[in-house]
């Protein structure tokens, strides 16, 4: 199932979180987006990670769309046990967010957990979109399980979405 879904290359982002006043965080690619109206996105997290855990008690995360250069942040939040937080600023005060977000990613999409449903070894979590900021650059692409360069074609004049 991994490598053949590997074949579907994704952006990357990681899903921070708050609860109990320890803060979590965890690099995914299972980022959807659901509704416009009213704004909806989900996320798939392992079953029992802390991540999950902490998302499914606080009902509060944030999706932080990783940029091309933030590939060593996408490694960090993959791996257990490191510091995943080391380094980055996680002092909300003057923020819009609810918890500490990774500085620098292309969107900041801070979400109120709607509902989650324990899907084989993962829970599909639904959150509404509460703040929505966005920054520009190239995002960081995950394809066959390895981070990838996401071009857009420049000839491709009309584009599908402005
Ligand atoms: C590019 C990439 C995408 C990932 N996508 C997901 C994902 O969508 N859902 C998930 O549960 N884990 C995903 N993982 C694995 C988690 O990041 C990893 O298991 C994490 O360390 C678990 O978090 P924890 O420290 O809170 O236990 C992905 C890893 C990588 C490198």
């Amino acid at each position: 199932m991994r490598r053949a879904m590997g074949r579907f290359a994704t952006g990357v982002a990681v899903v921070t979180t708050s609860h109990d006043g320890e803060h979590h965080g965890m690099t995914v690619n299972s980022l959807t987006s659901v509704s416009l109206d009213p704004p909806m996105l989900l996320v798939c997290l392992t079953t029992g990670a802390r991540t999950t855990e902490a998302v499914r008690a606080s009902g509060r995360f944030v999706v932080n769309v990783l940029a091309a250069r933030q590939e060593p942040i996408a490694m960090r939040f993959a791996r257990r046990g490191e510091e995943h937080f080391s380094g980055l600023d996680t002092d909300l005060e003057g923020t819009p967010h609810s918890v500490p977000v990774v500085p620098g990613a292309l969107i900041h999409a801070d979400c109120a957990v709607e509902q989650s449903l324990t899907a084989g070894d993962h829970v599909v979590v639904l959150g509404r979109v509460e703040t929505l900021c966005t920054g520009v650059g190239t995002p960081l692409g995950f394809y066959s399980g390895g981070f990838a360069a996401i071009r857009r074609y420049d000839d491709e004049q009309d584009l599908w979405f402005a």
